[in-house]
């Protein structure tokens, strides 16, 4: 990817003017052993985030959102949660299952009533806490819708009530108006309930294709208010993607795509997602330049 400064400070230009915040932004945090130093990326200052999960109960780096991600024994994640909480550490939201309806490529694979179970003894004491609970993230499928049906049923048998879910988290990977039909399909499930899309792509598609899907997304989230936050899948190289090649924020050296640098709040950096290391220097400054102008929305703990 070679390109002239001169260019590169037409980019710059323009992105700075078209480069817009969102308090809704938020990070998908997928770290990977063998490039620890990524992580750092998206804890610089002048990025756009202010929320992260990362599928487990405890934090990693920044302000953070814990997940049952599947399965637990008795109150294990109520414990974890518990601990972190009177550790001093602000939780106001927690993550339920993810993919519970799916059994490969990530799914907690746990049939509704099982998942009621786990629900009242480890979630709803939190909400008694004042934390608001996210319901299960279902695969975008209709099976995935009625999954999260038959489970608010089952809780409610099991609660004796109605479960608490104060907001819906949503993943889909698809086209842009799959994506809203689904969004439609859930909201006709639970009218009123709050989005948040916590996975979403069109994965498998060409650079320009993911890109203007990208754009299309932020700005539907940002302008719906039934969407409160979002997080784009994925913070991680092309080559261990699996959602596609072009559909990442770091390429191969562990540097700022475009989509990256944008969901950041920065300018595009030119940096081809299928690049490999040292192909692009100049577009490191451009991207960190772009950075240092967009103001901190960071909220460190
Ligand atoms: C709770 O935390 C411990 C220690 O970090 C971990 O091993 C365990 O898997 C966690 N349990 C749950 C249900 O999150
Ligand atoms: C905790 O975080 C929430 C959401 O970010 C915020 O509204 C609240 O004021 C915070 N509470 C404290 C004590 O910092
Ligand atoms: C419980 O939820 C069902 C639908 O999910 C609703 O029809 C019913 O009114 C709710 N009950 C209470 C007591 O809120
Ligand atoms: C739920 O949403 C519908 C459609 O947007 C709206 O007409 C209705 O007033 C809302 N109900 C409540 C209780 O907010
Ligand atoms: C996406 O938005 C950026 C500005 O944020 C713009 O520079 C770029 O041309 C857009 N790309 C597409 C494919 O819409």
């Amino acid at each position: 990817m070679r390109r002239t400064a001169q260019l590169l400070l037409l980019a710059l230009g323009s992105a700075i003017a078209m480069a817009s915040a969102s308090h809704k932004r938020g990070l998908v945090f997928v770290p990977n052993e063998q490039w620890p130093q990524d992580s750092q990326i998206w804890v610089k200052p002048g990025s756009d985030l202010t929320w992260y999960y990362n599928y487990k109960p405890k934090p990693d780096k920044f302000e953070f959102v814990p997940m049952m991600w599947g399965k637990v024994d008795g109150t294990a994640f109520l414990d974890n949660v518990t601990q972190v909480i009177d550790g001093g550490r602000n939780i106001s939201h927690v993550l339920g299952f993810n993919e519970p309806d799916g059994a490969v490529s990530g799914g907690s694979n746990l049939d509704p009533e099982s998942a009621a179970q786990i629900w009242v003894t480890n979630m709803e004491p939190l909400a008694k806490r004042g934390v608001k609970l996210g319901m299960p993230a279902v695969t975008g499928s209709d099976r995935g819708v009625k999954w999260t049906q038959n489970f608010a049923r089952e809780c409610a048998k099991v609660a004796n009530k109605n479960c608490t879910f104060d907001f819906l988290p949503i993943h889909f990977y698809g086209s842009f108006e799959g994506l809203a039909s689904h969004m439609g399909s859930m909201s006709a499930s639970f009218p009123n309930v709050t989005q948040w899309i916590t996975e979403y792509n069109w994965d498998n598609q060409d650079l320009s294709t993911t890109q203007s899907f990208f754009n299309t997304t932020c700005e539907y989230f940002d302008r719906l208010d039934s969407v409160a936050r979002y997080s784009y899948f994925g913070s991680f190289r092309s080559k261990v993607s699996n959602v596609g090649p072009d559909a990442v924020m770091l390429n191969n050296d562990g540097e700022l795509t475009d989509i990256g640098s944008w969901y950041l709040g920065g300018s595009a950096t030119g940096v081809n997602p299928q690049s490999a290391a040292g192909k692009s220097g100049a577009s490191i400054l451009a991207a960190v330049t772009a950075a240092g102008i967009v103001g901190s929305l960071l909220a460190l703990p």
